[in-house]
């Protein structure tokens, strides 16, 4: 996804900054504070809690992703996996950390209860953890076998805030929309990119009839939708 990953999902300028506004409301970074964004991709969200804490680490599996991270001093790229941070084994995100942000990222692991317990432990007293996600189910205009599928994938937040207090933080579940509006056309353009990973499960042919069952749900120009986040704040006692 490296290479189309922005053009797809920045969506928009409005969307990048109200959702760096969620992020920064749950997350509280003062100044001094060591931030860590787990999963960072190309570091769109990134950039806002760098631009607030006195050091960033961002860590990112894929190595393309990282490449795409703005060079800032005070920002360190990793290339590491999740689950390696969360045992510690990745000398250069070892914390102690004030602020954590793992956005999108938790559905791509297999124990997510064991990754949250070991990143929990990399927060310093106080510090905060937020999961930024999708719900159990959307309501995007997408094709009924990749909704299913999407479904049947996605942890649900409140598995999340249940790990969160298995590892001793307080948790708090809430939910955020930004409705979103695209040209029908750049729409199904973005869906043939695979813009989320869960359309790379389905192969040119099924995303083709895909692309046809969307076009004759939204036949009109312009396809409209509410694109609603879980936010699952932990905090250390
Ligand atoms: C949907 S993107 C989210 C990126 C970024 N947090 C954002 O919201 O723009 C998921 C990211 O997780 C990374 N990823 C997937 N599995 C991972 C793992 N096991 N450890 C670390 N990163 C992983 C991918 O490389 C990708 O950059």
């Amino acid at each position: 996804l490296a290479a189309t990953y922005d053009e797809n999902w920045a969506y928009s300028s409005a969307f990048l900054e109200w959702m760096t506004g969620c992020i920064l409301a749950r997350l509280r970074i003062g100044d001094g504070d060591v931030a860590a964004d787990i999963g960072c991709g190309t570091g769109l969200f990134t950039r806002g809690l760098a631009e607030r804490a006195a050091a960033a680490v961002c860590v990112d599996a894929s190595e393309a992703m990282l490449a795409q991270v703005p060079a800032s001093g005070r920002l360190t790229a990793v290339a590491a996996r999740v689950e390696d941070v969360a045992a510690g084994r990745v000398p250069q995100a070892r914390g102690p950390f004030d602020a954590m942000l793992l956005k999108e990222v938790l559905h791509h692991t297999g124990d997510r209860a064991g990754v949250i317990a070991g990143l929990a432990g990399l927060l310093r007293s106080g510090g905060r953890m937020l999961v930024v996600q999708l719900p159990g189910r959307i309501s995007y205009p997408l094709f009924a076998a990749a909704l299913e599928l999407f479904a049947a994938h996605q942890p649900g937040p409140d598995q999340i805030a249940e790990s969160m207090r298995a590892a001793g933080l307080r948790a708090e579940l809430t939910y955020e929309s930004f409705p979103l509006t695209f040209g029908t056309e750049r729409y199904l353009q973005m869906v043939r990119n695979r813009y989320m990973s869960l359309l790379s499960y389905f192969d040119d042919e099924q995303l083709e009839a895909g692309v046809e069952e969307i076009r004759a749900a939204h036949p009109g120009k312009t396809v409209a939708f509410c694109d609603t986040f879980a936010f699952v704040l932990g905090a250390a006692a």
